[in-house]
């Protein structure tokens, strides 16, 4: 009875496991992944020329979901991919936010304004028309996309891993009245026929012959060069010649996706920025409490430098909460040589280092950041914690001054899944489990005592024999 008794338990034990733990392990490969292509809306470059505009409510999967890729490449109208010499993605940024639904009275909705992202925008009477969802941190006030890259996109792998993913759409958070939306800001520049390539994307300001900025304040002298001086409508200085016809060019998509499914893991978005030093800089001046800078400057080290010419940024951040890296990119300008980012111990949490390419066709330019290589941790190796002060360290070759460059970090920090003795303490509390476990007892007192009656039987028989 006794050793049948444990034996029975050993199997309710397990069963109540498996039951209770397999959304867990097979959830996310059940639910199919789904992938789309969008298009931005088109925009015309001719050579010089600058876009960098905020499309709303662009082409997006709709609904509860998981993200699990964002992939985007400039393409022409026949759906070529456009080379980065031709025009320079200085980046792209896709940003998630709420629309005031409208009465069908009230006409087609406004676009969200640029002001919207950049923090600027005037405090109005009434709900707002628009509220962004934005990311964890930690540049709330100015770096709000979910998803943004530069000149890497076409070699920078951004698959999140399973079981996790980036959760949006949940009815539960979009808040009542909005619907959820999704906006686009493409910022290209056209350096066919420009005097100066180098020059053109990185901004400086002398070849764009921008003293002041988009709303007409004058930029100070110690500012060479960087998207105040490269914004949407400016023009870089061009060669003799004509460069080439204006053309009509879009930022192709692909996303990828499941349907939301108990056991997806969701994520939490970090995107840090180097910059972010407690300092006021240009780009982020009107903001009073945003630190974040988004973009600096590296001096030459001058021909007396011996040794290893680089310039190294850092910036001490504060993690809001922690949990499991389960993915992490940098982004850099062309200069760069690596970004990394270490725990308060000093461990290094990820290192990412710019691909540049060798020769000519899209996705490989010589001398142009292709790509960035990526962190994918083994699950639950490379964890944070809640309030952990980690240092991002950015580096630049900085033989040849640099304006306008970035160093950021993408990190995607998941809750560590339960362990199996945090699985066992919650089974033990759930009544699921003392039924089932009352069950099973009654069904093995059941067999026990159905066995002794057949032994008896036999017995009995025996003696009859
Ligand atoms: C830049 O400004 C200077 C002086 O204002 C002018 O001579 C020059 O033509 C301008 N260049 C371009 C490309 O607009
Ligand atoms: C830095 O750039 C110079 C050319 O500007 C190049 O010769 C040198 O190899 C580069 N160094 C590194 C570490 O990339």
């Amino acid at each position: 009875m006794t050793s049948s008794f444990l034996w029975w338990l050993r199997v309710a034990v397990i069963v109540a496991m498996a039951v209770h733990s397999s959304p867990v392990s097979t959830a996310a490969e059940r639910a199919p992944l789904r992938s789309k292509v969008f298009h931005s809306p088109p925009f015309t470059l001719s050579p010089g020329s600058v876009e960098g505009k905020y499309y709303g409510d662009i082409g997006f999967p709709r609904g509860h979901i998981a993200l699990k890729d964002f992939r985007a490449e400039l393409v022409d109208e026949a759906g070529n991919p456009v080379p980065l010499h031709d025009a320079y993605i200085h980046h792209w940024l896709v940003v998630r936010y709420y629309q005031r639904k409208r009465s069908g009275a009230a006409g087609p909705p406004r676009e969200p304004p640029e002001s919207l992202i950049t923090g600027n925008a005037s405090p109005s009477k009434g709900p707002p028309e628009y509220i962004l969802a934005g990311n964890a941190g930690t540049c709330e006030k100015i770096l709000r996309q979910t998803f943004g890259l530069g000149s890497e996109t076409r070699r920078t792998v951004t698959w999140v891993p399973d079981p996790y993913g980036i959760e949006v759409g949940n009815p539960a958070e979009v808040p009542a009245g909005y619907e959820e939306k999704w906006m686009m800001n493409v910022h290209a520049i056209d350096t066919r026929g420009v005097v100066d390539r180098l020059g053109c994307i990185e901004c400086r300001c002398e070849f764009y012959n921008v003293t002041v900025d988009e709303s007409g304040r004058p930029l100070g002298k110690d500012y060479p060069g960087g998207v105040l001086c490269c914004h949407d409508k400016a023009r870089c200085r061009t060669g003799e010649g004509s460069g080439g016809a204006p053309r009509k060019l879009f930022m192709r998509y692909e996303v990828k996706w499941l349907d939301w499914a108990a056991g997806i893991v969701p994520t939490k978005l970090y995107v840090l920025d180097v910059t972010d030093d407690g300092k006021r800089g240009p780009v982020a001046s009107t903001d009073e409490f945003n630190d974040c800078q988004v973009e600096y400057h590296v001096a030459p080290c001058g021909r007396e430098a011996s040794g290893a010419c680089i310039d190294s940024k850092r910036a001490f951040l504060v993690l809001p909460s922690g949990g499991n890296i389960v993915y992490a990119v940098a982004h850099q300008h062309r200069g760069g040589v690596g970004a990394a980012l270490y725990g308060q111990d000093g461990r290094t949490l990820c290192s990412s280092t710019p691909i540049y390419g060798r020769g000519e066709k899209a996705g490989d330019e010589a001398g142009y950041v292709v790509g960035m290589t990526t962190c994918y941790p083994s699950p639950g190796s490379v964890k944070v914690t809640s309030g952990e002060r980690v240092t991002l360290i950015s580096n630049y070759n900085a033989t040849e001054p640099h304006s306008g460059v970035m160093g950021f970090f993408y990190i995607l920090v998941a809750d560590p899944p339960e362990s199996t003795v945090q699985l066992t303490g919650r089974l033990l509390h759930s009544n699921y489990f003392w039924v089932l476990l009352g069950g099973i007892t009654v069904a093995s007192a059941v067999v026990v005592l159905y066995r002794r009656r057949r032994e008896i039987g036999q017995r009995y028989q025996s003696l009859a024999l």
